[in-house]
C-alpha cells in the first residue's frame, strides 16, 4: 500500500514536471503566460552566479523565441550557498515579471522567486555559452516592431504603444529587442568584442561581436545611418556589457577597443539589455590615439573662399580648465578657421549664478589663448541672453557666438547690434538684403524658443565686397528621452515639439533671406541636438538648405560628432543655401574627443567640424 501511494506521487510530480519548463515559462511573447504561478519541481542547469540569484538553463525549444534561461532571483547566502555552476538542480518557486515601480519606461524580467526546495540533482555538467554570430546573431536595423513610422525608432509620434501593453509575439529574426528578449538569462559568449562607446561611470559599455553589423565607420564604431529601406538604423546589434558577476572590474574603454572574448548571461536592467560577464575581459587593443589635424586650411589671398568652423565647446567659461585644449583645437586640428561657429560660451562669471551675463572675458580668453598659439587674433561677436532664461547649466547664460578673421571678412555695418529680444529681420535694399540688427537673434519672445538659446545672425563681407549669412543655432537639448530599448515605442524624444518648432521657425528666417536674394550665400550651422535622420524635424529646412556632409561626399557612416550609448551619431550640422551647394564645398569631421583614448580625455562631448565654401 505504501509503495503504491509513493508511486502515485512520484507520477503526479512527473506530470508538472513535464508540463513546465523554463521554455514555458518564457513563452514566445514578451510577458510570461505563468506571471504570478507556482512552478513545483522546475528543473535546469546552473549557468552563472550572481549577488541577486542565479541562472537557469532548461532544455532547448525548437522554437527560438523562447528562451530557456531564467532568473532565480534571491540574494539570501543560503540559497546562493547552495547551488554552483554545473548543478543540475530542482527547484520551487513563483513567476514573476519584474520592473522597479520607480521606472515604469522599462521593461520587465522573467524571474523565479521565493525558490524553496532547491535540490542537487547532480553536479559538475558541462555548461555551453550561446555562441553569438555562430549559433545565433542579432538583427542590425529595427528595434522593434513597435517602431512604426517612416522614421522608424526616431519616428513622431513618438510613445504611441508600449512593449509590456501590446505584449506581442517575438520576432528576433527581424527586430534586435526582440532578439535579445529571446535569448532572457541563457549565457552567451561574445567572440572578439568592440566597444563602440567610452565606458560609463558604473564601467559599463557597449559591443557588438563578431557578427554582422551595419554602420561600422573607420573607428570602429557604429554609426546611425539610413538602412537600405530608407528607415533609420540605430544598431541593435549592439549590447551593453555590465558589472561582471565574480566582481571583478572591468577595463577602460573608448570606442574601438577590442576586448576579449566575453561569456555571460544576457539580463535587463536600468532601461537596456545587458550581458554581464562571468568575469571581467582584457583589452586586446586600444585604437591609435593620433588625430591628424584638418587638411582645410584658410588662404590669406583666397578671393573667394572661406573656412569656416563649427565647435560645442562644452560650458566653456574663463577659467575653464579646458578652455587652453579648446583653443589647440581651434589653432592647431581646425587651423584657425576665418569663421568659428562656437556653442556654450558661458558669461564672465561661469557657472555662478550672480546675475553676471556678459561673456567678453570668456570670449577674450578664449582669443588670447588661440592667439598665443597660432598668432591669429580672432575678433568675436555674440548677443547676451536674458539672464537664466537659454537653458544650459544654471547660471551660466551660456550663448552661441562667432569668432572672425578681420582680415578676412567683417560685419556689414550700418546696422544696430541686436539686444536680447530684438528679432532681426530681413531688410530688402538695392544692393540685396540687409539685417535690422547685425549680429541679431531670430525671433526671440517666440514660444519655440522658451529656456534654449537663440539663434545668432550675422552679415558679413569679405574685403573685396562678397557677403555671408551665417547663422548659428543650439537647439533645446535631448534630457528627458528615454532610452533606445525602453518600454516606450517609438522612444520617447524629448523635447522633439520644441526642436520641430525650433528649426520650422529658423526656415521661415531663411526663407526670407532667400526670398530676399535666392542666391545669397548662407550657412548655418551649430548643435541641433538632433540626429539628420530624424527627417520630421528637419523638414521645412532641407527644402531651403542641404546638408554639408552630402554636398561634400562625407561617406554616411563618418558622418558623426558625438558618442552616446551604442552609436555614433551626428548631432552638430552645416546646412548651405543653394548657391553656396554650386560652387562647391569641402567638409570634414575632426573627432579630436570621440576618439578621446578616455573620457576623461575628452574636453567636450561634442566634436569639431570645419569646411571651407566660396562666397564668389
Ligand atoms: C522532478 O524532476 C526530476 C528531473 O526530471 C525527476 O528526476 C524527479 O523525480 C522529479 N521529482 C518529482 C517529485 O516529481
Ligand atoms: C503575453 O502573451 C503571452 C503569449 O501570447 C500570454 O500567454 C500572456 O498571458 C500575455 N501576457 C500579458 C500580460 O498580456
Ligand atoms: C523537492 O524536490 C525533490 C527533487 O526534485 C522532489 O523529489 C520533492 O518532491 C520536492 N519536495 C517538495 C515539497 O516540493
Ligand atoms: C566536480 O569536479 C571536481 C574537480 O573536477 C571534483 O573535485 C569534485 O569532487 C566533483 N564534484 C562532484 C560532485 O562530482
Ligand atoms: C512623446 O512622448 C511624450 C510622453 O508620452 C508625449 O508627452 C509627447 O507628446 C510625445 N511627443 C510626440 C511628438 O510624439
Ligand atoms: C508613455 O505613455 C504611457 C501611456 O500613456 C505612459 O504611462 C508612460 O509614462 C509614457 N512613457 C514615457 C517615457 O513618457
Ligand atoms: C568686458 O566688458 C566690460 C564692460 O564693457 C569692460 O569693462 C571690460 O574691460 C571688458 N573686458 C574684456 C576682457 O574685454
Ligand atoms: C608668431 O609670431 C612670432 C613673432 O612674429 C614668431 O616668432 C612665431 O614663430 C609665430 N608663431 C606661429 C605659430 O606662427
Ligand atoms: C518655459 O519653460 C519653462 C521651463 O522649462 C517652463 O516652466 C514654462 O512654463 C515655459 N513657458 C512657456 C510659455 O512655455
Amino acid at each position: 500500500m505504501a509503495r503504491i501511494s509513493s508511486l502515485l506521487f512520484w507520477v503526479t510530480c512527473a506530470t508538472v514536471v513535464s508540463s513546465t519548463s523554463i521554455t514555458d515559462i518564457q513563452g514566445v511573447a514578451w510577458r510570461s503566460p505563468f506571471v504570478g504561478q507556482a512552478i513545483a519541481n522546475l528543473t535546469g542547469l546552473v549557468t552563472a552566479k550572481g549577488p541577486s540569484g542565479f541562472y537557469l538553463a532548461g532544455d532547448k525549444s525548437e522554437d527560438i523565441r523562447a528562451s530557456n534561461g531564467i532568473l532565480v532571483f534571491s540574494s539570501l547566502s543560503t540559497v546562493l550557498k547552495s547551488v554552483t555552476v554545473g548543478d543540475f538542480v530542482s527547484l520551487n518557486g513563483k513567476v514573476v515579471e519584474y520592473r522597479p515601480a520607480a521606472s515604469p519606461d522599462y521593461l520587465y524580467v522573467t524571474e523565479i522567486t521565493s525558490p524553496t526546495n532547491i535540490t542537487v540533482l547532480s553536479s559538475n555538467n558541462t555548461v555551453n555559452p550561446v555562441i553569438l554570430g555562430k549559433d545565433r546573431s542579432p538583427p542590425t536595423q529595427y528595434f522593434s516592431q513597435l517602431d512604426v513610422g517612416p522614421d522608424g525608432f526616431l519616428s513622431v509620434p513618438n510613445n504611441s504603444s508600449q512593449i509590456s501593453v501590446v505584449n506581442a509575439t517575438l520576432q528576433p529574426e527581424k527586430y534586435g529587442m526582440d532578439f535579445w528578449e529571446s535569448l532572457e538569462s541563457q549565457l552567451v559568449t561574445i567572440p572578439r568584442p568592440i566597444a563602440t562607446n567610452f565606458q560609463n561611470t558604473y564601467g559599463e559599455f557597449w559591443v557588438y561581436g563578431d557578427w554582422k553589423t551595419t554602420g561600422k565607420n573607420g573607428r570602429g564604431g557604429l554609426s546611425i545611418t539610413f538602412g537600405p529601406d530608407g528607415i533609420p538604423d540605430g544598431n541593435p546589434e549592439t549590447i551593453i556589457i555590465g558589472s561582471p558577476l565574480d566582481g571583478t572590474k572591468n577595463p577602460k574603454t573608448a570606442v574601438g577597443t577590442t576586448l576579449s572574448d566575453i561569456t555571460g548571461v544576457v539580463c535587463y536592467q536600468f532601461g537596456f539589455f545587458y550581458v554581464l560577464p562571468l568575469t571581467a575581459p582584457t583589452v586586446v587593443s586600444s585604437p591609435d590615439t593620433i588625430v591628424l589635424p584638418s587638411s582645410i586650411k584658410s588662404k590669406p589671398f583666397a578671393i573667394c573662399s572661406l573656412t569656416f568652423g563649427d565647435y560645442n565647446v562644452e560650458n566653456l567659461a574663463p577659467t575653464s580648465s579646458h578652455l587652453p585644449t579648446i583653443a589647440n583645437h581651434i589653432a592647431n586640428y581646425l587651423n584657425t578657421p576665418d569663421i568659428m561657429f562656437i556653442q556654450e560660451i558661458q558669461d564672465n562669471s561661469g557657472p555662478t549664478d550672480d546675475g553676471v551675463i556678459d561673456a567678453n572675458v570668456t570670449l577674450s580668453t578664449l582669443v588670447n589663448s588661440i592667439a598665443q598659439i597660432s598668432n591669429v587674433t580672432y575678433q568675436y561677436t555674440s548677443i547676451n541672453p536674458i539672464d537664466n532664461q537659454d537653458g544650459g547649466q544654471p547660471g551660466g547664460n551660456i550663448r552661441t557666438a562667432f569668432l572672425y578673421r578681420a582680415e578676412k571678412l567683417k560685419l556689414v555695418s550700418g546696422s544696430p547690434v541686436g539686444g536680447s529680444i530684438d528679432a532681426v529681420e530681413v531688410k530688402r535694399t538695392l544692393l540685396g538684403p540687409k539685417l535690422n540688427f547685425n549680429p541679431g537673434r531670430i525671433d526671440p519672445t517666440n514660444a519655440a524658443w522658451n529656456s534654449t538659446r537663440k539663434p545668432l545672425v550675422a552679415h558679413w563681407r569679405t574685403k573685396l565686397g562678397f557677403d555671408l549669412f551665417t547663422i548659428n543655432v543650439h537647439l533645446s537639448s535631448k534630457g528627458g528621452s528615454s532610452s533606445t530599448q525602453g518600454d516606450a515605442r517609438p522612444p520617447v524624444n524629448s523635447p522633439i515639439e520644441a526642436r520641430t518648432a525650433q528649426v520650422a521657425n529658423v526656415a521661415t528666417f531663411v526663407s526670407s533671406l532667400l526670398h530676399a536674394n535666392p542666391l545669397a550665400s548662407i550657412v548655418l550651422a551649430g548643435d541641433f541636438n538632433e540626429y539628420i535622420q530624424t527627417r520630421s524635424v528637419y523638414k521645412p529646412i532641407l527644402s531651403l538648405l542641404t546638408d554639408i556632409d552630402e554636398a561634400a561626399g562625407i561617406k554616411p557612416v563618418e558622418r558623426y560628432s558625438y558618442v552616446y550609448d551604442q552609436n555614433s551619431e551626428q548631432l552638430d550640422h552645416v546646412l548651405i543655401s543653394p548657391i553656396v551647394k554650386l560652387r562647391g564645398v569641402q567638409f570634414e569631421h575632426v573627432h579630436v574627443n570621440s576618439w578621446a583614448p578616455t573620457i576623461g580625455a575628452r574636453v567636450s562631448d561634442h566634436d569639431p567640424s570645419v569646411g571651407r565654401i566660396r562666397v564668389c
